[in-house]
């Protein structure tokens, strides 16, 4: 898609809070509705009010529409502002609207929009240039964890990230699960042994040459999510091939990060794995070691994105010196899509203010996420009686604080302050679309975090 001065074919214009004047068309201006004047030679959507979630779901919405109604080209005039937010959104809007996953279609999606006119006389050159890069990043991550968990296989996805290494000029270490037997990351290889497709964790950086901050990403990559021998119900199976999607976020925000030559240093590190069952899998009443040392008593083994992440968190804290920063990314619990809603991503840590930073900027992004609390009563619900914690709360409450304060078990104290757990099993995936997403997954998050990053 190409962002160009000439005039186009259709003007589209996005009209903010209502519209009286084209009442005589039944068009009420409500948030998101789209009018295609008669003569074809317009095209109006309405927003409520102007910020980058509508702006990017209006122009998302436009392509949508230009393409259902057949034409080949729009001329439209960016919203008259100086936010850089805003004008990013915007542009991103259309490309993230073009997205088709056609993979597996024997009828390939079309993209007949090849040319967007921009009336405007201001340089948007470094905007659109942005937003390309962050529309790429996020349908990267659709593309990927849209794809069939048979194609996606852990060593599939160690594959794709060294690709990615190589042409964004990253480092990228990949262990196997020799690698991870041998070192003691038994929480995450027991995960991942009866599968076939063994796991791996992947290791990539990003070192520019003067960086002003060392950042830390870790991200669930259940490639499938089958519950194991606590075998999910078939209903809850499907799109179980969405639990990588904590992994290829991270995968997605390093990609943007390089491609924008942001001056911060970031390590992301996946841990790739498949939950399934056979002769070899990891069982309910397994004691597990992981790498910290720490033992954890098996009684779900569906509850199997924190055991690998456990290990993973430890491997980031051993094996990266001085960082500022560590967050994680999971598709980590249904209860946390019970307690805020599949739209939003739950937060969790210890430091208020931290979270309150990515809350604020999501709100500069178009994304959601919600501050869930810590509290001293949580941790004895996650007590064993044979080993130093169980991976399941005894209590049927509070579902996404008790896995995001297992994890904290393995945040050391020197670090706690420096940890922020992402648990975003609403987002990442969506069944019914909404705002600018189309089924399936969403690339949630890169927006948000590359944001944040650049206000470093
Ligand atoms: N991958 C799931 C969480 C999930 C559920 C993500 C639905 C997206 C949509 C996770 O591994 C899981 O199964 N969690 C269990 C935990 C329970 C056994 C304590 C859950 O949420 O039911
Ligand atoms: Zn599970
Ligand atoms: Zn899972």
């Amino acid at each position: 898609m190409e962002f160009v001065k000439t005039k186009g074919e259709v003007k589209a214009e996005i009209v903010i809070n209502g519209a009286k004047k084209f009442e005589k068309y039944g068009f009420e201006g409500k948030d998101g509705e789209v009018l295609v004047l008669p003569d074809r030679k317009k095209i109006y959507v309405a927003i409520d009010e102007l910020n980058a979630e509508n702006i990017k779901a209006a122009t998302a919405t436009i392509i949508k529409s230009l393409k259902k109604y057949k034409f080949e080209s729009v001329e439209i005039t960016p919203p008259n502002t100086k936010n850089e937010n805003i004008l990013i959104a915007f542009f991103e809007g259309f490309m993230l609207g073009d997205y088709e996953f056609d993979k597996y279609k024997s009828k390939k999606a079309k993209h007949p929009i090849k040319k967007i006119a921009i009336n405007s006389k201001r340089d948007f050159d470094e905007i659109i240039n942005e937003a390309k890069v962050r529309a790429g990043a996020v349908n990267f991550v659709r593309d990927i964890v849209n794809s069939m968990p048979d194609e996606i296989t852990p060593q599939k996805l160690a594959e794709i990230a060294e690709k990615l290494a190589k042409t964004n000029k990253l480092v990228c270490n990949v262990f196997d699960e020799n690698y991870l037997k041998e070192n003691g990351f038994n929480a995450f290889y027991s995960v991942g042994k009866a599968s076939m497709n063994p796991p791996r964790l992947i290791h990539l950086a990003y070192k520019p040459k003067n960086s002003k901050r060392k950042i830390v990403l870790v991200g669930k990559g259940l490639c499938y999510d089958s519950g194991g021998l606590s075998l999910k119900p078939s209903d809850f199976m499907v799109t179980m091939k969405s639990d990588k999607a904590g992994a290829v976020t991270v995968l997605g925000i390093i990609k943007a990060v390089s491609e924008l030559d942001l001056d911060i240093e970031i390590h992301a590190i996946l841990g790739a794995a498949e939950n399934m069952i056979s002769g070899g899998a990891y069982k309910p009443d397994d004691v597990l070691i992981a790498k910290n040392g720490k033992t954890i008593e098996v009684r779900n083994t569906d509850a199997e994105g924190r055991l690998v992440l456990a290990d993973c968190l430890c491997y980031a804290q051993n094996e990266i010196k001085d960082f500022d920063a560590l967050y994680d990314f999971a598709t980590l619990t249904g209860a946390c899509m019970v307690g805020v809603g599949e739209y939003t991503c739950g937060v969790m840590g210890f430091e208020k203010e931290k979270i309150q930073s990515i809350i604020t900027t999501g709100e500069k992004t178009g994304e959601h996420f919600a501050y869930l609390p810590f509290n001293k009563y949580l941790s004895k619900l996650l007590k064993s009686e044979i080993a130093d914690i169980s991976n399941i709360a005894s209590s049927r409450y509070g579902g996404a604080l008790t896995a995001g304060l297992f994890l904290s078990e393995f945040i050391e104290d020197k670090n706690k302050e420096k940890w922020t757990h992402l648990d975003i099993a609403g987002p990442a995936y969506v069944e019914k679309p909404w705002g600018y997403n189309p089924h399936g997954a969403s690339g949630f998050g890169v927006d948000t975090f590359v944001t944040l990053f650049k206000s470093l």
